[in-house]
């Protein structure tokens, strides 16, 4: 059994002020236990406010990491690093870092295995540009993304758990949500491929998170969805309100 995840990646945006006051609204708002996994990904400069302020139930995660233990790499952040600010989780290659800092699945491969190292979760992003969706290329493009990055990776990492967020690159603060069919097509894809990759029993225990445009009003039809397994949320993860809506949403399904 899956445990439904929602995660909000606040990119770049919230300082530690901002940090502290939306961890005081959404911690007023918190008067029982859920049955989601919840995690959010602050800039790193707010991780630390993050953890003072958040409640415990919601697990910090790094929205990137430098594949190396220390050393001469000025401006970047040690996996070791996330794990002293407490975080528990990382996202790897979200598309933003694949479009405007060009990187490749095989560096991503180092970073994954610099996570697994560090005993992160990784949370790999994959997806596909409006490009290669109108040239009906998604499963093409997302099977080579996936095996690009995994391949190369001792089995006993991927032993380890880790998760994959499918975040169709068109459906990112656009406002335009895949539908539920075609992201539960798309997960179940995904699933098979890691199926191939890795093996059946290992590719059903794998949680598989949509992304791209998620709300309040959108989410819950799509984690209903046989193989989607949570939401990587932008926008609305920045508004205590909606967050926690959709947290609702999600465990009031109890899948
Ligand atoms: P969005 O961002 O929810 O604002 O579309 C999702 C993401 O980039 O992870």
């Amino acid at each position: 059994m899956r445990k439904l995840v929602v995660a909000g990646n606040w990119k770049m945006v919230k300082t530690c002020a901002e940090t502290e006051a939306f961890a005081s609204a959404f911690s007023q708002k918190i008067n029982r236990s859920f049955s989601v996994e919840t995690i959010v990904f602050p800039p790193f400069t707010s991780l630390s406010a993050a953890r003072k302020a958040l409640p415990n139930m919601v697990k910090l995660g790094g929205q990137n990491l430098y594949p190396a233990i220390e050393g001469a790499f000025t401006g970047e952040i040690s996996p070791g690093m996330l794990v002293e600010l407490g975080c528990s989780h990382v996202l790897i290659g979200h598309s933003e870092r694949r479009q405007y800092f060009h990187e490749d699945p095989a560096f991503l491969a180092r970073k994954l295995e610099a996570a697994f190292t560090a005993g992160l979760c990784p949370v790999l992003c994959i997806g596909e540009t409006l490009e290669q969706y109108e040239a009906g290329t998604t499963q093409a493009v997302l099977a080579s993304q996936l095996k690009q990055s995994l391949e190369p990776i001792k089995a006993a990492c991927l032993a380890n758990p880790f998760i994959i967020a499918y975040e169709p690159v068109w459906a990112i603060g656009t406002g335009k949500v895949a539908t539920a069919e075609y992201a539960q097509e798309v997960h179940a894809f995904v699933r098979k491929v890691l199926a191939d990759c890795l093996s059946s029993t290992l590719a059903e225990t794998i949680q598989i998170l949509y992304g791209g445009s998620v709300k309040p009003n959108n989410a819950v039809e799509l984690l209903s969805q046989p193989d989607i397994d949570g939401a990587l949320i932008g926008g609305a993860s920045l508004d205590p309100d909606s967050f926690f809506d959709i947290i609702v949403g999600a465990h009031d399904l109890k899948k």
